[in-house]
């Protein structure tokens, strides 16, 4: 069988809505074969589509239909380590793990730029499916239907702590909440906001952090739908987040922080939410992932 693993993503990092994404180093590992028959099984308790309706299967069958081949059935075993409806690319992952997959099954027709524009396509922005395929920070925009897109390499000195809430927000939902229009001062505010995010990033900069979170795009249209999510930006920011923002379409909330902070910050970030009844929260620090979804023979 051949092995996917694909990281988690953090899309947006505030302002850049729908257009920047990062990889971290969290990832779900996914075995796929050729079968007769559709064998879809988990490695863990996560419940998942076992028809051709699961996202990697149909992924798969997509890629093989624009190949102009035919997928007789395909063998998948997942291990789900990004929680589904968290803001962590899970769908992503799903999508970048049956393009590449069957990519490599029929003998790697298309290169990595082809499957960027596919699973852009597949999951309507490109935020997510880019830097899980590509690793590392991404700039990405769509234009029709092409993905144009450059990874930027992450300072080193950079964690991002993932503080991912027991409840789930479905992103349809947290688009559904956002307004349809924007005034040219909201559109100026993240424009400049979403180009700092990402030089800072590069450069190293720690100061410019919590301006580059800041958006009027989506994020204040979306804190009301996550339970404690003022709560959670206040503890970061007391603990010595650099910068925090809703990760993707939420609930998960991400801080960044300085690397020599991490073990600090996971330590009272805990005790901080088990003081203010924040229950059943899990918290993570990552770094950032440059290799993107990788494939092994096991
Ligand atoms: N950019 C997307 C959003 C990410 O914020 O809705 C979620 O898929």
């Amino acid at each position: 069988m051949i092995r996917i693993d694909v990281p988690a993503t953090s899309a947006n990092l505030g302002a850049g809505f729908d257009s920047l994404g990062i990889a971290l180093t969290k990832y779900n590992r996914i075995w796929m074969e050729e079968d007769d028959c559709i064998d879809i099984s988990s490695k863990d308790d996560t419940e998942i589509p076992t028809d051709e309706n699961n996202l990697i299967y149909w992924s798969a069958n997509y890629l093989y239909e624009f190949c102009g081949k035919k997928l007789p059935g395909l063998r998948i075993v997942q291990e789900n380590n990004i929680p589904m409806a968290r803001g962590l690319g899970s769908s992503s992952a799903c999508i970048v793990a049956g393009l590449l997959g069957a990519n490599r099954l029929i003998g790697s027709p298309l290169p990595k730029k082809e499957l960027i524009d596919l699973a852009a396509r597949i999951e309507g922005h490109p935020d997510n499916t880019s830097p899980a395929i590509s690793g590392g920070l991404v700039v990405s925009a769509l234009e029709a239907n092409r993905v144009y897109s450059v990874t930027v390499p992450v300072a080193d000195r950079f964690r991002f702590a993932l503080m991912i809430p027991p409840f789930s927000l479905k992103t349809e939902k947290a688009r559904a909440a956002l307004p349809t229009e924007y005034s040219r001062q909201d559109v100026v505010y993240n424009l400049s906001r979403s180009g700092l995010m990402t030089a800072s990033l590069f450069s190293g900069d720690l100061g410019n952090l919590r301006v580059a979170v800041q958006d009027k795009i989506h994020q204040p249209y979306r804190m009301s739908l996550i339970e404690n999510c003022e709560q959670v930006f206040r503890i970061s920011y007391e603990l010595g987040s650099l910068g925090t923002y809703i990760s993707g379409a939420g609930p998960t909330i991400c801080a960044i922080i300085a690397a020599e902070d991490s073990e600090n910050y996971l330590f009272h970030c805990k005790k901080h939410f088990a003081e203010k009844g924040i229950n059943g929260w899990n918290i993570e620090i990552h770094s950032v992932d440059s290799n993107g979804a990788q494939i092994s023979v096991d």
